[in-house]
């Protein structure tokens, strides 16, 4: 079995993910670069090496039992999972309008997609030292700031905002399951970042909003465990 840390980014091919993977892989370990389109994979895989980091591509659609499976078995070991792939549902999302169908999508993508990966990698983590997994959330699924109402959580979203509310309630659940182990499990938001998930619009770049997961992904043995970060510190459930 390798020494070298080993690292699994989901949904990796581009934007806030492609930067997780770029960052670890400026640590010097080996980043499994998690994408469901073949041709998208290969492109940033190639991209990372060209940028010389240790990186391979590993097809994986979280919505898919057999894709995750088949995923969990390219590694030995795995020190750190980055649960990063995510979607937004499109429009209309207001309660009143948004389909039933919209809903289980998202929620299928960013919730259960998040446990199906997780509980398959698992087993691996366990042979770990130090196991990390990182949940990317939003500050879009704190209930305190959506009902604050002061325009910190977007627009009024019936499916993707409470996709992370529902995210964030899971990642609680495992952090209190777990809380026996070695295996730290956080959420990071990485801020409104500029990315095909909201047409570009966000402030900050990709690498910027990859930080938070860098840093959830490289705490040490002590520290934080079922907590909701970004860059200034803990965010208000
Ligand atoms: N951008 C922001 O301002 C912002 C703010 C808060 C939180 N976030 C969160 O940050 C994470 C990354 O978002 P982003 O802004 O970087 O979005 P993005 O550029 O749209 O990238 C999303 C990634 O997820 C992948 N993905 C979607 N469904 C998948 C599936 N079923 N299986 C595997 N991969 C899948 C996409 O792959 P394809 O290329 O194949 O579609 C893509 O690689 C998400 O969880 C998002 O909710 C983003």
């Amino acid at each position: 079995m390798s020494n070298q840390t080993t690292a699994l980014v989901t949904g990796a091919n581009k934007g806030i993910g492609y930067e997780i993977a770029a960052g670890l892989g400026a640590l010097g370990w080996r980043v499994g670069v998690g994408a469901r389109d073949d041709a998208r994979r290969e492109t940033a895989v190639e991209k990372l090496r060209a940028a010389g980091a240790d990186a391979f591509g590993v097809p994986l659609d979280v919505t898919d039992d057999a894709s995750v499976a088949a995923a969990a078995g390219l590694f030995d070991r795995l020190d750190v999972l980055v649960n990063n792939a995510g979607i937004t549902g499109g429009m209309p999302q207001e309660p009143t309008l948004v389909s039933p169908g919209m809903i289980r999508t998202v929620v299928e993508t960013n919730v259960i997609g998040v446990v199906r990966v997780t509980n398959a990698m698992l087993p691996l983590l366990r042979r770990s030292a130090s196991p990390r997994i990182v949940n990317m959330s939003s500050t879009v699924g704190s209930l305190t700031l959506q009902a604050a109402d002061n325009g910190q959580t977007g627009p009024i979203s019936g499916a993707y905002a409470p996709s992370k509310s529902y995210l964030n309630a899971m990642t609680i659940q495992y952090a209190k399951e777990l809380k026996d182990t070695n295996i730290l499990i956080n959420m990071g938001c990485p801020g409104f970042v500029a990315t095909d998930l909201n047409g570009f619009r966000g402030h900050r770049t990709p690498a910027q909003g990859a930080q938070i997961a860098i840093h959830l992904a490289t705490l040490p043995d002590d520290g934080p465990t079922g907590g909701y970060f970004d860059d200034n510190g803990p965010i208000a459930w």
